[in-house]
């Protein structure tokens, strides 16, 4: 059991003394009974809860695809620079946002922003094996020998080994110069460091898929929309090794 007015804002309804004016002025009801008190406990799932006559439609966790563009930071908030969660238009926007997995500023495409933690740390967690595709733009030519080291495991100037990748070239830019990479990883500028390790470096990178899940290619840059039940599934298959 949740307080009234807790519940309200989790869903986006307003803030919370915006909502706690809606529940006073009497515009909220529970299984058919208006209630004045923000405080009244309530069973978000079990009960029935109308505002201004509107049902409301429950939901503990959501799920959000954003084709994130570069300049922003992937962060729930900062004090100086724009974040992902900045970007949500109000219809998206809840508490405890996040973004699943971080993309560097200057990197974009797909990232899921959520509130369900459990959900994030199966999507990241190297031991679920879920695959991260990247499209990255490189100043030089692959090398067969890169393809090999991907595949082996880049290791970093420190000793961190990377769990083996996949490189390819890019069939559709015959100019050598476009990867496709997969990791079931994400260390900090891990792809721009496998390719540091290899002495090339990244001029864009864009990632395009996390397991079967790929970007929206109907999805402005900036924009997002949220994931359906056989989107969220489609993440969690496609295992990598
Ligand atoms: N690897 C990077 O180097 N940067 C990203 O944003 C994601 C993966």
């Amino acid at each position: 059991m949740d307080r009234l007015d807790k519940i309200l804002v989790s869903q986006n309804v307003g803030s919370r003394k915006e909502v706690q004016k809606l529940i006073k002025d009497g515009a909220v009801c529970v299984n058919g009974e208006c209630i004045r008190q923000p405080q009244h406990k309530v069973n978000a799932v079990a009960d029935d809860i109308t505002v201004s006559g509107q049902p409301l439609l429950y939901s503990k966790y959501v799920y959000i695809m954003m084709n994130k563009p570069a300049g922003v930071l992937s962060a729930s908030n900062d004090k100086r620079a724009e974040t992902v969660i900045d970007l949500l238009p109000k219809d998206f926007q809840r508490p405890g946002l996040f973004p699943a997995g971080r993309l560097d500023k200057d990197t974009e495409g797909l990232l899921i922003i959520t509130n369900d933690g459990e959900f994030a740390h199966n999507m990241l967690s190297p031991k679920k094996h879920v695959e991260k595709k990247y499209i990255a733009e490189l100043d030089g030519e692959i090398t067969d020998d890169m393809i090999e080291k991907f595949e082996q495991g880049i290791v970093f100037a420190d000793g961190t080994r990377c769990l083996p990748g996949k490189l390819e070239i890019d069939s559709k830019n015959p100019a050598k110069t476009t990867a496709v990479v997969t990791i079931c990883e994400g260390k900090f500028h891990q792809v721009k460091k496998m390719f540091a390790v290899c002495g090339k470096n990244v001029v864009h990178l864009k990632r395009i898929s996390i397991g079967n899940l790929y970007l929206d290619g109907n999805l402005p840059i900036g924009s997002c929309k949220t994931l359906s039940e056989l989107d969220k599934l489609s993440i969690f298959m496609g295992k990598m090794y």
